[in-house]
């Protein structure tokens, strides 16, 4: 691929205070490159050397293209850097999470009621028979117990496995059954927009085909509580009144697994990347103190759910390693109105806000009004993720909520990636539009389809030229898909997205090159929504693409031929909308279907959803030299 863009390269940027600058904790980010790309592994041993480890390590890194290993043989319990060292020091009583619910109820831990809860947890997993290494599943609202039952894993080496509450019964039934979950921990009920979601429903329905499983743990939060089945249940505060409030922390190998997070493929099966304890903890906890520039008094609010990579690594281990006081929130953006969010900012007197560019989008379309009624004086960086952050949001994230005055990390990074890769660290020059350079630590590149570097202007792929420590170690059971990642272009790790470099190295990222959709921030798979839709039985064929959406980034529309003895109809259309939202939940639903009677496909049969997607915009298909008559 080479196709030059028509993007304003160089023209506007901002230009931060120089005293933000001269207080960030990257000073100077050509200098601290320099250092980095000097002595790369001096560069990640002294950051590894500010944390707590069991044993050192013998080396900072093993590279065996396309295998890395990082701080060989050395042991650690990223527990005990997320919450034990902070005990033991002047963060023993400060807030580690203050937690709000829709409703405005309100829950605050200091570090050593958290590391309580985790302990205690902990153990009562253990009294169910969890031992290193075994999978476990978390399905659950984003309430404190969450991030618990997180930690409580991470605290007996069991790997879990997160997986989001919006997830229907066959997602969460694929995933259990892929990572042979033995627990699995639940709430009764998620609460959104005044409604409840009945989890524990959905998990009794996706374990039925899942014989791994040997109980069920569920928070209960809903007065009368809901009976719970004795063969199989157990209740989450019964667990925790026994058990014994401390645990010691199980020594595990810097490349042991952590956990396991799926994220849609290009096929219909979601991958289940594989992140290990050692690397994970140093990536994820130098981004999070370099890149939001972390000071002990801020209040650092991510709002991604841990069932994404983002509240994994921003929303979990790596504020709670810097010892930061996080915010978590049970929330939606425009819920009871667009102004939820600032509220929580006004209240709590955020000073980091993390977000993504739908958020954004949808508070832009509501207007300024919303964040006028907050004061949002207290906040001194703002992030994004998940998407490009377009120019005009930028502006008005900039403008409207940082009234001019705070930077913005726009971070360009994966699941597979672990940790952010590539922005603009706070105080450097910001360039609407552009996420920006490779992170100290990190070199990412765009390169043609050989590898050579493109020149600026010109697109190319998004690749990663050496290993990073928070880097993915393999795909769960599937290890011949994490090989593809690093040979699809020679000798780079390919991101998968396109992108374009500026003069002066910034880059922008363009969007996914292969047939992944992102929706309001999530990554869905086409192929997994199609794979919904022809389990209907009224549908023979189904395409799906992503449809540029002012709000949502993009929309999913489905093409569907529908089987002989079936015709189109309004009810038809609710009906297969209904069967996705089952299936795979409410974020994969389909907001367009349209009936056809045959689909482009190329001669071996693969349907050329670049084909649809042009006639849907009316633009070129381009090369259609495949496409069967
Ligand atoms: C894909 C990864 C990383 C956490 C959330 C998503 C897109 C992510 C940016 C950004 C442009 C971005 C890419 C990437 N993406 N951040 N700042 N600018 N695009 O994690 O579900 O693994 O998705 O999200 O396309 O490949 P994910």
């Amino acid at each position: 691929m080479s196709e030059k863009f028509d993007v304003k390269l160089d023209e506007k940027h901002y230009i931060p205070d120089p005293r933000i600058k001269a207080e960030a904790w990257t000073r100077d980010y050509e200098t601290t490159y320099g250092e980095f790309l000097n002595d790369p592994e001096k560069f990640w041993g002294d950051i590894a050397g500010e944390l707590e480890w069991i044993r050192p390590w013998d080396r900072v890194r093993e590279w065996s293209y396309p295998y890395a290993r990082w701080f060989t043989n050395a042991q650690l319990n990223i527990t005990s850097n997320c919450l034990d060292r902070h005990v033991l020091n002047h963060r023993r009583t400060k807030a580690a999470l203050i937690w709000r619910g829709e409703d405005g109820e309100e829950r605050i831990f200091t570090y050593r009621q958290l590391a309580r809860e985790v302990n205690r947890f902990a153990n009562g997993l253990k009294s169910l028979g969890v031992q290193k290494g075994d999978r476990v599943c978390i399905y659950m609202p984003l309430v404190p117990e969450q991030i618990v039952a997180m930690l409580a894993c991470a605290r007996i080496g069991a790997v879990h496995s997160v997986v989001f509450g919006g997830f229907g019964v066959s997602a969460l039934n694929a995933r259990i059954h892929d990572a042979e979950a033995k627990i699995v921990i639940t709430a009764d009920i998620g609460v959104r927009r005044g409604k409840t979601i009945p989890l524990k429903g959905i998990v009794e329905d996706a374990i039925i085909n899942a014989p791994s499983v040997e109980r069920v743990v569920v928070l209960r939060r809903e007065e009368p509580q809901v009976e719970l089945l004795p063969e199989m249940e157990v209740d989450y505060h019964e667990l925790m009144e026994g058990a014994d409030r401390t645990c010691s922390p199980e020594v595990m190998d810097a490349e042991d697994p952590l956990f396991i997070l799926y994220t849609s493929g290009s096929t219909g099966a979601p991958k289940g990347i594989v992140h290990t304890c050692g690397g994970y903890m140093v990536g994820t906890y130098y981004t999070t103190r370099h890149v939001f520039d972390i000071k002990e008094n801020d209040i650092y609010w991510c709002t991604a759910d841990p069932g994404w990579i983002t509240g994994h690594s921003y929303g979990v281990y790596g504020p709670l390693a810097v010892g930061a006081t996080i915010v978590a929130a049970e929330v939606t953006p425009d819920y009871p109105d667009p102004g939820s969010y600032w509220k929580i900012i006004d209240d709590l007197g955020v000073t980091i806000f993390y977000t993504a560019p739908t958020a954004i989008r949808m508070f832009m379309k509501h207007g300024e009004t919303w964040p006028q009624q907050y004061d949002l004086s207290s906040l001194r960086i703002l992030g994004s993720v998940g998407e490009p952050l377009n120019p005009e949001a930028f502006e008005w994230y900039y403008h409207v909520i940082g009234c001019g005055r705070c930077p913005i990390v726009d971070t360009w990074w994966q699941t597979e990636t672990g940790m952010q890769m590539i922005t603009t660290m706070v105080g450097e020059p910001m360039k609407p539009g552009f996420a920006g350079k490779s992170i100290p630590g990190v070199i990412a590149d765009v390169v043609d389809r050989n590898g050579n570097p493109v020149p600026p202007g010109t697109g190319g792929f998004l690749v990663i030229k050496e290993p990073w420590p928070a880097m993915l170690r393999t795909v769960y059971k599937n290890d011949e898909r994490y090989r593809k990642y690093w040979s699809t272009i020679p000798g780079y790790y390919a991101a998968g997205d396109l992108a374009v470099k500026g003069e002066d190295g910034y880059i922008m990222v363009i969007g996914r090159a292969d047939d992944l959709i992102i929706v309001a921030g999530h990554n869905i798979g086409t192929a997994e929504v199609e794979s919904a839709l022809v389990s209907h039985q009224a549908v023979a064929e189904a395409a799906v693409i992503g449809k540029p959406d002012p709000v949502k980034g993009n929309t999913i529309k489905a093409f569907v031929i529908l089987r002989t003895g079936f015709s189109p109809s309004e009810k038809l259309t609710s009906e297969l909308t209904y069967h996705v939202r089952k299936t795979l939940g409410p974020i994969a639903m389909p907001s367009e279907i349209e009936f056809v009677e045959r689909l482009p496909k190329t001669r071996s049969g693969k349907i050329m959803r670049r084909v649809l997607k042009a006639q849907e915009m009316g633009m070129d298909p381009g090369d259609i030299s495949t496409l069967e008559e």
